[in-house]
């Protein structure tokens, strides 16, 4: 983030392990495909796809073509909708393919071969695999040598979920640091690739009235909602052992409340950033057992409508137990104890098949007084909502009181807006981008450092320790918006959800 100005990233050999699943062909190729087109790409980046099933270079580039196509057809989101047949051509010269088991030392040679072969030194090896291959692969690039960065820059790139706890995630950090240095890890959320998540930062800090009324003097509260109308799709046995709270919340809604929360960092470098983002998801009060279920609700989905389409219920889904008392809905209040936010609670909620997709964060402010208005008879004044949007209809909206014309005194709340779609001409990208050129160019400013990822863990451990024995979930229709007992989570604290959408 410290650029304004971009240069060509450095040449290097990336290899993508997991080469044949999901990621790859649906982000990290499109993302590669999109800074190749921009000229961001050297010469002599390589990209070698890694996996166990037997394929040659060409047939790897081929398989991966052929997907790009049927996905300009299908036009699907994020993707680049023209796929420039020059430009694949280009960028296909570059691809390669290793056959290999993530845990066989072979698979290690063959690596350092092709990095002796290319004409510099530097590797980036990003882990789009499953993560019971994490410390594996990580361990076994350790003993042949390769993290060693005496001929070149070597850099691990470890995807989500880091860790299903904080002592899984603890001990992943442990085994990553015993095998090369911080500087070397790039652990992603891909929430930190989204622009309108990076503009938080930049409006909170470059526009100097926010920071007067950013904090508990004039901020009521704060709504983070991450609402999908997407199930679980093909993902049944993934999420059934995550569910919504460990798939979203440590993750990408503490991100979003870290960006609206923290402190200004003396700099927008990488270790003064990440060393606010730590100090206030640290602040976040730890509850006691009572508590974190007093202040958390699971809900699942069950049958329920789209429009006239009927969808079926979360335990009706493939690889799902049909017993599953898994969340695919959770809303939580967490207070941050620190002199800003002191007697603020942020309310966060996210789930799969709501009504609508929306991802915003809605700041509450202090309503104004209301004794003026008595004598006038008029209602009190509803609240000013500063909503910022990240997805899909990206922008901020700040709701005013205003009289509606006319000789009645009569208040209506009316909109300031920014859209971007109005002011700026954003190209198709997938998100991945930004963060695989941050990591060919060495900016760490974007991944979450060890303590931020312990420190998110942390925060939710109160409620997977008090759900273990208790807190079955609450049916909510799918196409609705959460189960009733979450609007109770607000209203016992005399306040309403924010209207999504
Ligand atoms: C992923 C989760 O990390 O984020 C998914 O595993 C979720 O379950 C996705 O759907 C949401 O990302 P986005 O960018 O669509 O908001």
């Amino acid at each position: 983030m410290n650029k304004h100005e971009i240069d060509v990233a450095p040449p290097c050999t990336l290899f993508l392990f997991g080469a044949n699943g999901d990621l790859v062909k649906r982000l990290l190729m499109p993302a590669l495909y999109n800074l190749s087109r921009d000229g961001l790409l050297d010469k002599q980046l390589r990209i070698v796809g890694v996996d166990h099933n037997a394929a040659t270079d060409a047939e790897f580039a081929e398989r991966l073509q052929a997907f790009m196509r049927e996905r300009d057809k299908g036009a699907g989101e994020g993707a680049d909708k023209c796929l420039d047949d020059k430009l694949w051509a280009r960028l296909a010269k570059r691809i390669g393919y290793l056959t290999g088991d993530f845990l066989e030392d072979a698979t290690y040679q063959d690596i350092a071969q092709r990095i002796e072969k290319s004409r510099n030194g530097n590797a980036i090896f990003y882990l789009a695999t499953s993560p019971r291959f994490f410390s594996g692969v990580v361990q076994k690039l350790g003993a042949a040598g390769l993290l060693d960065e005496s001929n070149g820059f070597r850099r691990v790139v470890v995807e989500k979920p880091f860790g299903h706890d904080l002592a899984s995630a603890e001990a992943l950090n442990a085994c990553l640091l015993k095998v090369m240095s911080e500087k070397q890890i790039f652990r992603i959320d891909h929430y930190l690739g989204k622009e309108t998540v990076q503009n938080i930062l930049v409006s909170r800090f470059s526009n100097g009235l926010f920071e007067a009324f950013w904090n508990n003097h004039y901020i009521d509260h704060v709504q983070i909602t991450a609402a999908e109308t997407v199930g679980v799709e093909t993902r049944g046995a993934f999420y059934d052992t995550t569910g919504a709270l460990r798939d979203m919340v440590p993750n990408h809604l503490f991100q979003l409340l870290a960006m609206v929360a923290m402190e200004p960092p003396a700099a927008f470098g990488a270790d003064a950033v990440r060393t606010e983002k730590a100090k206030v998801i640290g602040a976040i009060r730890p509850w006691s057992k009572a508590m974190a279920l007093k202040n958390s609700v699971r809900g699942q989905y069950v049958e329920g409508k789209q429009g006239r389409k009927k969808l079926p219920g979360y335990r009706q889904e493939p690889r799902v137990d049909p017993e599953s008392n898994t969340e695919t809905y959770v809303a939580l209040k967490v207070m941050i104890d620190n002199w800003r936010w002191v007697g603020v609670p942020f309310y966060l909620r996210t789930g799969k098949r709501m009504s609508v997709r929306d991802t915003e964060i809605a700041i509450c402010f202090k309503p104004a007084p209301y004794a003026q208005f008595r004598d006038a008879d008029l209602e009190r004044p509803k609240p000013n909502y500063l909503k910022i949007q990240i997805q899909p209809n990206e922008g901020m909206w700040f709701d005013l009181q205003a009289k509606r014309p006319g000789p009645a005194l009569v208040m209506e709340n009316v909109e300031l807006g920014f859209a971007y779609k109005d002011f700026f001409k954003m190209q198709p990208s997938t998100g991945y981008e930004t963060l695989i050129y941050d990591c060919l160019t060495g900016d760490q400013t974007l991944f979450q450092r060890a303590d931020n990822i312990e420190n998110g863990w942390r925060a939710v451990q109160p409620f997977l320790d008090a759900w273990k024995d208790a807190a079955e979930v609450q049916p909510y229709p799918a196409g609705e918006d959460g189960p009733a007992a979450a609007d109770e989570l607000l209203a016992r604290d005399r306040r309403v959800w924010h209207s999504i959408g």
